[in-house]
């Protein structure tokens, strides 16, 4: 008998970040971390999970290539941490249940964006990874527990489980039990806040997450001030902004987090760039279009942030993206696309600050 599920996840984007870890082999980071889940329908990882005793060894393909499993690896604590669930929640409850722990696994996974771009490709790859197996698996536990796995895999998935905006709480027991991600709102709390995705670049990102991490952690005297004098009050505030739908307070903390972890990536030794000129220019175009939009309306309209990459993730009201969108394109006529044909001269003339 052949046993199989599969289940997709999506992207989160961080407003407060993630960077840095404690304990690299647990992925126990040094602050907690914010971020916004996005549509399902856009940027999300697919994976089937397959179990068969017929299979000789785990496997695993991203998008269509096989990948290897090394021992000792993310995927390889990621898959035998979900068996070791399906023993203790189901097969030493229940002595007729198939015994698909012991049995090997063939995985596939699909993202329907480029993989590792600063796109948050492997959170929705390992938050899907863990959500298949958990369904494949059958297991009776909660978001909550399975997101302990998936920070396994990578820090940032363990936030990819919830929908809406959903919170990591950094934790500070040794063995991480404390670490995992939790709800602060579902996305019907406050819809009206759009992501609007620019991409770049979609290259492979020069510098890893993991690797960059390290140096930072190691090199970066900014980053002790970040974790102790910065993040905790910005998470507080964040969430308070979230509850109350307070547009500007959010815009405000996710631009200036940004632009403190981009500090802390240049503050490391040697120095990481992640933005380049383009990001840099959609920031410029940002900071203008909210300061011409507080001086008519006393409020913000927009809040860039930027990953592990030059992409540029822009939140905003639904009311301000055919605007925004608009002006980015009439900065970038040739570096991006119109995917929604919203860009027509005869509406711009005239009106480019
Ligand atoms: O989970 P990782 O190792 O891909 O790290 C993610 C780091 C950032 O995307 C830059 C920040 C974040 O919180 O997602």
């Amino acid at each position: 008998m052949v046993y199989q599920a599969t289940t997709s996840a999506p992207v989160n984007i961080a407003c407060i970040k993630y960077w840095g870890k404690r304990d690299t082999k647990l992925i126990l980071p040094t602050n907690s971390s914010l971020s916004v889940t996005l549509d399902q329908d856009h940027l999300r990882s697919t994976t089937t999970s397959r179990a068969d005793p017929e299979f000789s060894k785990d496997r695993l393909w991203l998008n269509g290539n096989e990948e290897e499993i090394k021992p000792g690896s993310r995927m390889h604590t990621c898959i035998t941490e979900m068996k070791t669930l399906r023993k203790k929640t189901v097969e030493d409850n229940d002595s007729s249940a198939p015994k698909l722990s012991t049995y090997h696994v063939h995985i596939s996974s699909f993202n329907n964006f480029p993989t590792a771009a600063g796109l948050a490709s492997s959170a929705s790859g390992f938050a899907a990874l863990v959500f298949s197996l958990a369904a494949l698996y059958q297991l009776p536990v909660s978001l909550k527990d399975l997101s302990l796995i998936a920070r396994q895999g990578s820090g940032s998935a363990c936030r990819s489980l919830f929908g809406g905006y959903v919170a990591w709480e950094q934790g500070s027991a040794a063995n991480g039990l404390d670490s995992y991600a939790v709800q602060v709102a579902p996305e019907s709390h406050w819809p009206e806040i759009h992501a609007l995705i620019c991409v770049v670049n979609d290259a492979k990102k020069g510098t890893s997450s993991t690797a960059g991490m390290q140096r930072t952690v190691e090199t970066s005297a900014l980053l002790q001030h970040r974790i102790k004098e910065v993040v905790p009050q910005r998470m507080e505030n964040i969430s308070k902004a979230i509850h109350e739908k307070d547009f500007d307070s959010f815009a405000r903390i996710t631009m200036a987090d940004s632009n403190q972890f981009h500090a802390v990536a240049l503050d490391t030794s040697p120095p990481i760039f992640y933005m380049n000129d383009v990001s840099r220019a959609i920031i410029a175009i940002v900071e203008e279009y909210n300061r011409v939009s507080m001086a008519a309306t006393g409020h913000l309209r927009a809040a860039y942030t930027f990953d592990a990459g030059p992409n540029a993730v822009i939140y905003a009201p639904e009311s301000s993206i055919k605007e925004i969108v608009q002006l980015i394109l009439r900065f970038f006529p040739q570096q991006f696309k119109d995917p929604f044909g919203l860009f027509r001269e005869e509406d711009m003339a005239g009106k480019v600050p």
